[in-house]
């Protein structure tokens, strides 16, 4: 029995249950909504469908409903708006997310938690604060969605397989996130040294700009937004491949948001650096080497997300 809650209908939740029903990677799928109606309109329209799915009783629920859930995601809160930060919503989602807690854990004390509401590593940090859940189980979707835009971006630049490029972003999810060029590699061979090493005959490629692709990742969801009003599809991918992990029992590596506790002299703050994801939620961390530069480029960032903290009310 795999079974997943997910708090929050909207089209990040909704996009998640009916890619996890697709993926047949749950047995039991529960949706949870303050608008019930949305919840069971939402549930409805994919049900429909699992009769060409891999069995899956899909429905939705209140809290009570996620009892003894595997799996519970949290998407609810506010959505940005075109041309506003994730770090603004930062607030109004705490205040959201702390009325959760309580009423979620309550029922679904055994579960590991996968939090995707922005501002994520806000969010995250606030479940580790406000929940008597063991550290392991909190997961905060954080870069991966960042990772998975950049190793998109560098398979079409280099018109490769996505599966031979190893690239990460570390930090937060959000404008102080960066790329670790120095661990960058396409099938080993680092990336800062690629545009020598590999040539297609009769291709001449413009140089890759490094900062141009690292602007391009941290701006990729606004982009979207302003195009389409929301990003629902790649995070949910992500999220699902998250669940995959923790369902599957192969430890993997990912980039998500945990608690730091002085790795890279950073601590008591939620961002994303390369995790060990296993059945039991977050096993490690893998800590990759990185240069002074790159170090200084984590903790900027975990200082991005301190000086919000510290003036909300978590
Ligand atoms: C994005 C949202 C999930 O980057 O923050 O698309």
């Amino acid at each position: 029995m795999n079974k997943i809650s997910i708090i929050g209908t909207g089209s990040v939740g909704s996009t998640i249950a009916y890619s996890l029903a697709i993926m047949g990677m749950a047995s039991e799928i529960v949706m949870i909504d303050i608008n019930s109606e949305k919840a069971l309109g939402e549930a409805l329209d994919i049900r429909q469908g699992t009769p060409f799915c891999s069995p899956c009783s899909i429905y939705a629920g209140s809290y009570v409903d996620a009892e003894d859930s595997d799996i519970v995601i949290l998407t609810s809160g506010i959505a940005r708006k075109p041309g506003q930060s994730r770090l603004e919503l930062a607030q109004t989602n705490v205040n959201i997310t702390k009325s959760i807690i309580p009423e979620i854990t309550r029922h679904a004390p055994n579960a590991t938690y996968i939090i995707v509401s922005n501002p994520v590593d806000i969010l995250t940090y606030t479940f580790h604060k406000f929940s008597d859940l063991p550290e392991n189980r909190i997961i905060g979707s954080g870069t991966i969605l960042d990772t998975a835009r950049l190793r998109a971006r560098l398979s079409e630049y280099y018109n490769i397989s996505q599966s031979n490029v190893h690239a990460y972003v570390f930090g937060e999810h959000g404008d102080s996130s960066f790329i670790p060029w120095s661990v960058a590699n396409i099938s080993n061979v680092p990336i800062l040294e690629c545009d020598k090493l590999i040539t297609t005959p009769g291709i001449e490629k413009p140089k890759l700009d490094f900062v141009d692709i690292e602007q391009y990742v941290r701006k990729s969801g606004g982009r979207v937004i302003a195009r389409k009003g929301a990003t629902f599809y790649a995070v949910s991918i992500s999220v699902c491949h998250i669940c995959k992990c923790l369902l599957g029992g192969v430890d993997t590596t990912m980039t998500v948001s945990s608690m730091m506790h002085g790795e890279y002299g950073i601590d008591d703050v939620c961002l994303s650096t390369l995790n060990l994801v296993g059945d039991d939620g977050i096993r490690g961390k893998v800590n990759v080497p990185l240069t002074d530069e790159e170090v200084a480029k984590l903790r900027l960032s975990a200082d991005t997300l301190k000086d919000v903290i510290k003036n909300l009310e978590i």
